[in-house]
């Protein structure tokens, strides 16, 4: 069988190693990759499960082993996100609500309810007072409770119990599977880093000069390194403030100095780390300003130097703010105030360019939007794809935005020279990519909560792989080491405590 992953786990090493089986049903861990020792294997096969053998002894020589699969007596346990969107009948209306259900847990866990469309509503209720950094294995409350539209939330519970199994044992429609991957989309190796942790939670991950990997933790107040050759993690615990509100940081961001910056999300403001002495410097927001529904999720230090000033903002004001290096003050800006009255939007991905004018998505919205840094004057450029809720971005030496619009299933680039977008279908639907990365060879990496994919795209033809990863995976930002060759991708599980490592064959 092609494109079956294999998985060996050294006992009690936290490094899992996967390769996937050519056309000819073969698989060859690359030498030098598997030291000798005891080693737990793995498969990934949808359909299938791992008859035999579920360990082996490897040697100072090379071993061979033949793996034996059998039919798997629960396919539902195996499907991915978007292959749940892929089966579950309903309008794309009715689905759309259901964008928002990935962030903490998978759609299994919706299908496999038994809940009417009465008792649903009260689920629904009770989600929307979770933070958004809540895990299935950290739970948090948000402190401002957050109203929820009862006519809108009864209609989807109302789709939910059409989908779930509130009417019997088995689902009424036919569970849709995607093909297991095929030529190229099996020579690569994937490294899965598991963290010392089940609450440790990588959002943003991305690499040093010097190689090591740093990640921001969604649930728990700690910046994280890992070291790759080793898999040793290490947690710097960043000072709670606020010790009612939830805990845990986004975005995670180097300045031109190579030191990193986060967004402190619930526990407001923004923290700056220098990586010489391994020091927090904390910016908190002033009290004014405060509150217990601020977030701020999101933080741009790349151009400081230019005027001293970090742009950041508020998710629950739905606009930007700008910190002063030098008051320590923030200033908030809203880009919308031209937009009628009750648009959803919300800035969210952010890029500055080196006059340190900000680049934001108009995540919840349409827009890619841009504020002067001189004047704080903001244009707002509409995707040509309405409604399509562009959501985490980078900009190129070419001053090309790249991006991806989250709602449309679309990885897209704002040209900010001649202010022209260009948009590109992700191959497979219900994708709904999250980030995407630029590499140096002018191909896109993209990943994101569904599919369980990593996608390597080339904008010029079009060509398209998308790699299987051997768990189901939560991917939030990803991020491209261009400094080996072919390149390396990384990225954080988020509901599974581990850094993916991703490296390419050809
Ligand atoms: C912000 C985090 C978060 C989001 C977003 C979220 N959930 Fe949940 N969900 C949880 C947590 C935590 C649990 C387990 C605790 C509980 O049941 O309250 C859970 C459990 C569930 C369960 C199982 C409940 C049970 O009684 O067994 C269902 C069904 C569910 N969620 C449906 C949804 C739907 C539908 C959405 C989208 C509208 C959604 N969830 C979005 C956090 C979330």
């Amino acid at each position: 069988m092609e494109g079956v992953l294999v998985s060996a786990q050294k006992a009690g090493s936290p490094i899992t190693v996967t390769v996937v089986s050519d056309a000819h049903g073969h698989f060859r861990f690359p030498d030098g990759r598997l030291a000798p020792g005891h080693y737990m294997l793995r498969i990934r096969a949808e359909g299938y499960d791992l008859d035999g053998p579920r360990s082996v002894d490897l040697g100072a020589t090379s071993t061979e082993i033949a793996i034996k699969l059998r039919p798997t007596s629960d396919l539902a346990a195996q499907l991915t996100n978007t292959e749940w969107f892929m089966s579950m009948p309903g309008t794309p209306a009715q689905k759309w609500p259901l964008l928002e259900c990935m962030s903490c847990h998978t759609l299994e866990r919706i299908a496999r309810s038994t809940y009417n469309g009465e008792q649903f509503l009260a689920v629904i209720n009770r989600m929307a007072q979770y933070a958004n950094n809540t895990t299935q294995a950290r739970v948090q409350l948000r402190v401002a409770r957050r109203n929820v539209r009862q006519d809108l939330a009864r209609k989807f519970a109302d789709y939910l119990a059409t989908v779930n199994l509130s009417h019997g044992p088995t689902w009424p429609y036919k569970l849709q599977t995607l093909p297991r991957p095929k030529g190229r989309a099996t020579r690569v190796v994937i490294t899965e880093y598991d963290l010392p942790r089940k609450t440790i939670a990588p959002h943003d991950v991305r690499t040093d000069a010097q190689g090591n990997v740093w990640y921001s933790n969604f649930v728990e107040n700690y910046l994280g390194e890992l070291d790759p050759k080793t898999g040793a993690n290490r947690d710097f615990p960043i000072p709670v403030s606020k010790p009612n509100a939830p805990t845990g940081t986004l975005d995670l961001e180097p300045d031109a100095d190579g030191n990193l910056w986060l967004a402190l999300m619930f526990q407001t403001g923004l923290a700056k780390f220098d990586m010489k002495t391994k020091t927090f410097q904390i910016f908190p927001i002033q009290p004014n300003l405060d509150s217990d529904a601020m977030q701020q999720s999101m933080v741009m230090p790349r151009a400081f130097k230019v005027d001293g000033k970090v742009w950041t903002n508020d998710v629950a004001k739905q606009e930007i703010m700008r910190l002063d290096l030098k008051t320590g003050k923030y200033q908030l800006i809203d880009p919308y105030k031209l937009l009628s009255k009750g648009y959803q939007h919300g800035p969210y991905g952010m890029a500055a360019d080196a006059q340190n004018n900000l680049y934001f998505m108009d995540f919840g919205g349409e827009y890619v939007g841009r504020v002067e840094a001189k004047t704080g004057e903001t244009t707002l450029f509409p995707t040509p794809t309405p409604n399509s809720w562009p959501r985490r971005t980078m900009l190129d030496n070419q001053g090309r935005l790249w991006f991806t619009e989250f709602a449309a299933n679309k990885l897209a680039m704002f040209d900010t020279k001649t202010e022209t977008f260009k948009e590109w279908n992700v191959p497979t639907p219900y994708t709904y990519p999250y980030d995407v990365f630029m590499d140096k060879n002018g191909e896109l990496w993209s990943g994101g909560m569904a599919s369980d994919r990593v996608l390597r795209f080339d904008p010029r033809s079009g060509y398209a792989v998308e790699y299987l990863l051997p768990r189901s995976t939560n991917i939030r930002r990803v991020f491209v080491d261009n400094s080996t060759s072919p390149v390396t991708f990384w990225a954080g599980n988020n509901h599974g405590a581990e850094i993916i490592k991703l490296q390419p064959l050809d």
